[in-house]
């Protein structure tokens, strides 16, 4: 394969296989890691893939994440996840330093060790619980809604404070929101609802204070109303497909890889390490995060002009030879640390320390409490979210 890279492209999404980002990238990151590429309403930017490059990028200001100055690559109704036309304030997601900043320090003081620590018990109940469920209910099951989806849900639900009930009622509406064949309209319908929804879980908390997040964000009187539901709703839309499809994803490439997988039950011990070498491997978030310089820009000797938008490949990134030895191989036992899964610089994944307490957990309870746990079907009948955002499996029939 030989991609001209003198004229700009589309970002290549097509994958060859499975669990591999599309080869085009590999090519791009050896021959030309900043390539001129076409974004769906006809801008001219670019497309970063090498390691190096994206860090560079993410860490640096003069490149913007405010989504009215990013144009999109891929052509989805949630663009990348921000929501449509909403200008409110306290979506810091799309926002720069220092008006990012403010929020940002809010949040992690509520995202502490101390809240942390107290979630862990409530995920591990909650996974045993959802296991306790397969169990019932026979040998076999679909593992997104059985556990991979309801898992990261009402982790949020324990990290907010809202009542797992209340939560169900706006569950259908979430979903509708992030599946990307709704149309833009329904998108912005799906908004509304869920934002009414957590203004009313906070105008409660104001009343009832509890010891949760929502109630912990009141008490620190900084911020309005407004602004506390706004942190709430990108906790709770960013927060649940990410974690899921990891789950789900994991679990099928661990029941593909049988090597790694006797590994990680001969020694569950393991898990914190095969976790972060499923996050660099599987790499979800799977067309990568964008940018818009604010300035001109040199970057490996290309100019990056101002107003042009960047799409950092997060996939290419961690499948650089030059920083992870062998990057095409699962491996477990590596020293995965340092990869971009949860992007890089003053946005990485504000919740990635929760993130990983639900994937150690989340795996550790199934492959302890399910040691046959396999493939119901051959592996290339599991259908894959080929077209999505967050790249993962549609369904994963299991038998244990
Ligand atoms: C395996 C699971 C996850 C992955 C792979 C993931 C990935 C990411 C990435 C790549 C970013 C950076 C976006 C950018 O730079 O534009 C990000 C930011 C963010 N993530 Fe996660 N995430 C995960 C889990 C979660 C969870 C569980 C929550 C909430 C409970 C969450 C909430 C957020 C928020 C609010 C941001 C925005 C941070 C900011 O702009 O400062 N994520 N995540």
């Amino acid at each position: 394969m030989t991609i001209d890279t003198d004229s700009p492209m589309r970002l290549p999404i097509t994958r060859r296989s499975v669990l591999d980002p599309p080869p085009e990238l590999a090519e791009l990151r050896q021959r030309c890691p900043v390539a001129p590429l076409t974004y769906v309403d006809g801008h001219i930017g670019w497309l970063v893939t090498s390691y190096e490059l994206a860090r560079a990028v993410l860490q640096d200001n003069r490149f913007s994440s405010r989504p009215e100055l990013r144009h999109s690559a891929v052509h989805l109704v949630l663009g990348d996840g921000q929501p449509p036309e909403e200008d409110v304030p306290g979506m810091f997601v799309g926002m720069d330093p220092p008006e990012h900043t403010r929020y940002r320090k809010l949040l992690t003081g509520e995202l502490n060790v101390r809240r942390m620590r107290q979630l862990e018990p409530q995920i591990a109940e909650t996974a045993n619980m959802l296991v306790d469920q397969m169990r019932a209910t026979g040998t076999e099951a679909d593992l997104v809604p059985a556990f991979a989806s309801p898992l990261p849900s009402l982790v949020i639900c324990d990290l907010l404070g809202i009542p797992y009930a209340e939560w169900q009622t706006i569950r259908p509406v979430s979903e509708r929101m992030l599946r990307t064949d709704s149309s833009a309209e329904e998108v912005k319908d799906c908004f509304a609802k869920i934002f009414e929804f957590l203004a009313e879980v906070v105008q409660r908390k104001k009343r009832e204070p509890e010891d949760d997040l929502v109630s912990g964000l009141i008490a620190l009187d900084e911020l309005s109303d407004v602004e506390i539901t706004a942190i709430a709703f990108q906790l709770f839309t960013a927060g649940h497909e990410t974690t899921a499809n990891m789950l789900a994803l994991g679990t099928y490439t661990l029941l593909t890889h049988p090597d790694q997988l006797a590994a990680l039950r001969a020694d569950l011990d393991l898990t914190e390490g095969a976790v972060e070498e499923l996050l660099r491997y599987l790499t979800v978030i799977q067309f990568g995060i964008s940018r818009a310089a604010l300035e001109d820009v040199e970057l490996a000797g290309t100019t990056i002009r101002a107003g042009q938008t960047v799409t950092v490949s997060l996939p290419a990134a961690n499948r650089d030879p030059a920083r992870f030895t062998d990057p095409d191989v699962l491996d477990i036992r590596r020293p995965a640390t340092g990869n971009v899964a949860f992007g890089f610089g003053v946005h990485q994944c504000v919740a990635q320390q929760l993130a990983r307490a639900e994937m150690r957990i989340g795996f550790r309870t199934l492959f302890q409490r399910l040691p046959d746990l396999r493939l119901a079907v051959p592996a290339e009948e599991v259908p894959m979210r080929d077209g999505a955002i967050v790249y993962g499996v549609t369904a994963l029939p299991v038998t244990w």
